[in-house]
């Protein structure tokens, strides 16, 4: 008798994830999205920002979903945006652009690769995304390298606006590492699941390695009907 297969649900990491910015480009989320990238434009006061950092305390608080969004309404707005999948724990850009990790931000920072062979474009027009590529047994080494500055130097006279997805600050030092590379970083919280006294113990990681704290990204907020679809 032939046994009934059940087709088994893919790993969290490999199933669809969307770009509601760019699914939808009126909805109330892409609007807040919009925001957020007006404060980060308003919150340049001596410097331009051109490399941006996004991390969080803890896993799963919404990092890489804000840091493609960010660079969807980025791209929209006509600014160049390289997205560095910086994550070389958890890579997960090229699931949301639907792109392949064979090549990426690995190669480049091992010497076998030069940045502009491995970029890939995107299906949002000026948005370009530089995926994790194999993931590396040495992530932190990696990314403290002379070879990441210079990776972080080149894209910023590329592009308009760099911005590097990353592990969270509480599990491993690899944010804390890039934070002191990018011009500006913001801590992704989510709401009812961060608690405070992490979120402070990742302002103070970040502060020691000085960090420029842009802000704090509230994700998962719950919304009321009412006021979602209030325009
Ligand atoms: N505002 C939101 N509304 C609905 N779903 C969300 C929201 N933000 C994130 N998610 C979902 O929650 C999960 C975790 O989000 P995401 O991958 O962005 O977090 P992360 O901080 O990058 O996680 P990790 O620490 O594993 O890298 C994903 O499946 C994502 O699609
Ligand atoms: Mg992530």
């Amino acid at each position: 008798m032939a046994r009934a297969t059940t087709k088994r649900k893919p790993p969290v990491n490999q199933q669809k994830r969307q770009l509601i910015a760019d699914v939808n480009k009126h909805s109330p989320i892409a609007e807040q999205y919009r925001t957020i990238r007006t404060n980060i434009e308003y919150s340049a006061i001596d410097k331009e920002i051109n490399t941006l950092l996004v991390t969080s305390a803890g896993p799963g608080e919404g990092k890489s979903t804000t840091a493609s969004n960010l660079a969807v309404v980025m791209g929209q707005n006509g600014q160049r945006v390289l997205l560095i999948d910086s994550d070389m724990r958890k890579p997960t850009a090229h699931y949301t652009f639907g792109m392949m990790n064979t090549r990426g931000l690995t190669n480049v920072l091992s010497r076998q690769q030069k940045l502009e062979d491995v970029v890939q474009n995107t299906s949002i027009e000026n948005v370009e995304l530089l995926t994790c590529g194999p993931i590396p047994p040495n992530p932190a080494e990696l990314l403290s390298s002379k070879m990441m500055e210079m990776l972080l130097h080149q894209a910023s006279a590329e592009y308009d606006i760099v911005i590097l997805d990353t592990p969270p600050v509480m599990a491993v030092a690899d944010a804390q590492i890039l934070s002191n590379k990018v011009d500006g970083t913001i801590i992704v919280t989510s709401s009812g699941k961060t608690d405070r006294e992490q979120i402070e113990k990742t302002k103070e990681n970040l502060l020691k390695v000085n960090a420029n704290i842009l802000g704090v990204v509230l994700n998962n907020k719950p919304v009321d009907e009412k006021t979602y679809y209030y325009y």
